[in-house]
């Protein structure tokens, strides 16, 4: 079973962005794979290291692709949502720079964060703007 499966419920009804979601589920799930699965000590750490990498490059772009769109359409939340993103690089920033310090151990509640600020950023920020432009008919 994967860590995290994606569910009807974090449907913003946006369909571009459903499909980033959903990616970025796959990429936390394979993270996962890599931390707590791979038993291989030596292709564990490139196993790491890549799904990481992944994990990072698509959360920039995804949140650089939906702050253009909210920028197009004009959405009146633009700054605060822009800020959570920005917290969360931040975040991610941190963790690649303790991951590349020689003590770091991967945990549970590592994991455990990254899963619970995407979902929540998706069930409560990304919501609203999806509902603001389902009534712009953009779906
Ligand atoms: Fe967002
Ligand atoms: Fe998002």
């Amino acid at each position: 079973m994967a860590f995290w499966e994606w569910q009807e419920t974090y449907s913003i009804n946006i369909n571009k962005f459903d499909v980033h979601h959903q990616k970025l589920f796959t990429l936390i799930n394979n993270l996962y794979a890599s931390v707590f699965q791979c038993k291989d000590t030596c292709q564990k750490q490139v196993l790491i290291r890549k799904t990481l990498a992944e994990l990072v490059d698509y959360t920039y772009y995804h949140f650089a692709q939906e702050e253009e769109f909210l920028l197009t359409y004009e959405y009146p939340d633009y700054m605060p949502h822009k800020e959570e993103h920005e917290q969360f690089k931040k975040h991610l920033t941190q963790l690649m720079e303790q991951y590349e310090d020689d003590t770091f151990v991967w945990s549970l509640p590592v994991l455990i964060f990254l899963k619970d600020w995407i979902s929540l950023h998706v069930l409560n920020t990304d919501k609203q703007y999806g509902s603001y432009l389902n009534e712009k008919n953009v779906k």
